[in-house]
């Protein structure tokens, strides 16, 4: 399929690799969808919407929203699941490429769901398949259907996505929830971004210049003194441990900016929200989980699954 095509109003048959694909109607139509499939999860109704398909999830890397949630919304519209999460137990394990995995896949289904490793395999997957692929999660370079997602709690909560303030804080350089984060804030207009990272954790020259085109303004920040009273969204997100080259390397950043009670009170204020596309490691205290301004264990998590539902509905021309 065609890489990288613009959604421009169209969804069927497209991929789903990253953000720069869509212009903000294309998440607004996304999100005049989402009603429609809560009221089907919320009143257990059976849908036909997605029957007679199949979609295969092929995750190369270790997840558990992400594919649960993916299974749980192709399933409640009728759509058949093909789950591949453990390689080991694949023909993977006995050195089959990555191209003829793709192509077995693609002849069982109607639509490939990726996680991998490898920034760009989502891309390469879609160079070799003729079917739609959605990307969940390409190394640390994006993970379109985290910020999608993302975009409708906020969305949800202040009723626009423009002249926001968000704080992104945790692994800037190697996050791929910030990086689509920021590329989905960047569709709308006025928005800033207050990245907060340990220095080492920052990005490269190069990728805060290339971030800081995409439309939203990017504000580098060390000390949470940095962050405005006025702040609409609190997201943090752990240190992405895997992308080290050993967990002692990781681990000289884990915990530095903890969101506690106290860095809440202190730095926070009434109206924000605190998102966290999880798993939490140390960067949420577990005594947050119960302040209404916690959406991470709640809206969040039921978002992805309305937001997945819309989604695969749209790309496989039924919605
Ligand atoms: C995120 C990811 O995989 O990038 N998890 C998820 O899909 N919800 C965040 C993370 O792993 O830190």
């Amino acid at each position: 399929m065609q890489s990288q095509q613009a959604i421009h109003g169209n969804f069927a048959d497209k991929d789903i690799l990253s953000l720069s694909q869509f212009i903000s109607s294309d998440i607004e139509l996304l999100f005049t969808k989402v009603p429609e499939m809560k009221k089907l999860r919320n009143n257990k109704e059976a849908s036909r919407l997605l029957s007679g398909t199949i979609a295969s999830l092929l995750f190369f890397e270790p997840s558990s929203r992400t594919i649960s949630s993916f299974s749980a919304a192709l399933k409640l519209l009728d759509c058949k699941t093909i789950e591949m999460q453990n390689v080991q137990v694949s023909s993977i394990a006995k050195g089959e490429s990555f191209e003829d995995t793709i192509r077995v896949f693609e002849a069982y289904s109607d639509l490939i769901i990726i996680r991998h490793k490898d920034a760009g395999s989502a891309q390469q997957a879609s160079d070799i398949a003729e079917i739609p692929i959605i990307n969940a999660g390409d190394g640390g370079a994006s993970h379109p259907t985290q910020t999608l997602l993302d975009l409708y709690t906020i969305q949800e909560k202040f009723g626009r996505l423009t002249g926001l303030k968000v704080v992104a804080c945790g692994d800037v350089l190697h996050s791929r929830t910030i990086h689509s984060l920021i590329e989905g804030l960047s569709l709308f207009s006025n928005n800033e971004v207050y990245l907060l990272s340990p220095d080492e954790l920052k990005f490269t020259k190069s990728e805060f210049e290339k971030f800081s085109k995409l439309g939203a303004k990017i504000l580098e920040i060390t000390s949470p003194d940095e962050i405005p009273k006025d702040t609409h969204v609190f997201y943090w997100n752990r240190i992405q441990k895997e992308r080290f080259e050993n967990n002692k390397e990781a681990e000289k950043y884990s915990g530095q900016f903890p969101l506690t009670s106290q860095f809440l009170e202190q730095y926070g204020n009434n109206d924000l929200i605190i998102l966290d596309p999880l798993p939490r490691v140390d960067e949420i205290a577990s005594e947050i989980d119960q302040n209404p301004r916690a959406l991470y264990l709640k809206n969040q998590l039921k978002n992805g699954l309305y937001i997945r539902m819309a989604l695969a509905g749209l790309v496989l021309g039924r919605l």
